[in-house]
Formats: structure tokens, sequence, C-alpha cells
């Protein structure tokens, strides 16, 4: 039995409060969240703008908890290298976005950080299984990158399986990671397909106890 993480995003949490938001799904290992989510907007590669490096380094002085830091921006073969310096736990770039992804991924692990590759809904696996022994993570986007609160595409479960398949026949040993759209009600669909890490941001900070959010979508993401 596996078992599922669970990672908050603050993208929907209060941003004049983030300490106590984080404070909020922190917990006993297997019981509180397991990384935050931080969503990084530039309003270039998506029409959302939200926090960038400084939000980033004071909320690594004010949480325990590894920041999973999914960088929505342009260039990030220029700019991702600093938030694994900052100390970010896992640093995702979106492949639209790299000009060379396998070269960052390689700065950003030797820079002491994980390294994870993002697509989006329509970009397809495929052309990129060869290059995924490169990084610690998959996010499979299950959502338009750019705003939380918007509803879960199943299609891009297809793609979540591959990957299950691909490091389940010992191809692969990368963490496959959903996010967008991950609820009660979805949840479980996205862990039937394989899905070892979920992102949910309204689900958890929406919920009156985000913590008590974060060990149901626990529980019923077991498989
Ligand atoms: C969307 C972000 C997600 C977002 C998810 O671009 O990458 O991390 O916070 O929010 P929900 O869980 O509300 O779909
Ligand atoms: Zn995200």
């Amino acid at each position: 039995k596996i078992a599922p993480m669970i990672a908050p995003s603050i993208l929907a949490a209060d941003f004049a409060r983030l300490a106590d938001e984080a404070a909020a799904v922190a917990g006993p290992a297997g019981e509180g969240a397991d990384w935050l989510h931080v969503d990084v907007m530039d309003g270039h590669f998506v029409p959302n703008l939200t926090l960038g490096l400084p939000v980033v380094q004071s909320l690594l002085k004010a949480t325990d908890l590894p920041l999973d830091c999914h960088l929505m921006i342009e260039d990030p073969d220029r700019w991702a290298i600093g938030y694994a310096e900052a100390g970010a736990y896992n640093v995702t770039v979106h492949v639209e976005a790299a000009r060379d992804p396998v070269a960052l991924a390689k700065n950003l692990r030797a820079a002491g950080a994980k390294a994870g590759l993002s697509i989006k809904p329509g970009t397809p696996l495929e052309p990129h299984i060869e290059t995924l022994k490169h990084y610690d993570t998959l996010l499979v986007m299950s959502v338009e990158p750019g705003f939380g609160g918007q509803e879960f595409i199943p299609d891009v479960l297809e793609k979540v399986r591959t990957a299950r398949r691909l490091v389940d026949t010992g191809h692969l040993t990368v963490l496959v990671e959903i996010d967008g759209g991950i609820n009660a009600d979805t949840v479980e669909a996205a862990a039937e397909a394989g899905v070892d890490c979920f992102v949910a941001g309204s689900a958890v900070y929406g919920a009156d106890d985000p913590g008590r959010a974060v060990r149901a979508l626990r529980e019923r993401a077991r498989r």
C-alpha cells in the first residue's frame, strides 16, 4: 500500500497570513501535508501574477514544510536556479517554457534541490519520456495553469497512466504529481491512474479545517 502525498497549494490561502496558513496544514508524517505547493506566476507564461523569490525566501523561514515550487514563468532557464539556491525542496519548470530543461534540471540538482518537469493539459508526454530520468517529479497539469478553482480535466489521466507504467516497470523513478481541480470527487480517479502526489488548493484552503481536508484527501487517495 502506497501512502499518497498531499501538497496543499497556497494559491488558495490568505497571502497576508502565509505562516499561519502553512501551519494550518502542517503535522506529523502521514497526517499533515507532505509538501507545501507554491505557485509562482509571472503574468506572461500565464495570465495571472502571484508571488516570486522574496516571498519564497520568507516562507522558507516561516515553515518547516518542504516547498514544492511550481514555476509558471517565462525564461525558467534564468530564474529557476534562485529558488533552488534559496532552499526550495523541489523546483518544477514547464517544458513549454524552458529552452533547455534537461540542463536546467541538472543545475537545480547541483544546487541541492529536486528537479521537476511540468506539462500542460495539451502537452503530450511521449516526446519527453526519454528525458524524465533527469527529473525527480513529473507534474501533470489537470487544468490550464494560471488559476485555482478550475474543473479537473480527466483526459490527462492517460498521461498519468503512461508515467505510472514506466515507473512500475523500472524504466523511470520519477514521482508522479497532479495539479488542478483535485478534490474529494476527483482524487480517487487520479489515485487509480497512479498519482503519487496530489496538489490541492481550493479543496484544502477553501475548507473550514484545512488540516482535516488534507487528511480526508489522503484517505481517499489510498490505493
Ligand atoms: C494552477 C496552479 C494550481 C492551483 C490548483 O495554475 O498550478 O497549483 O493552485 O488549485 P485548485 O486545487 O483549486 O485547482
Ligand atoms: Zn501548481
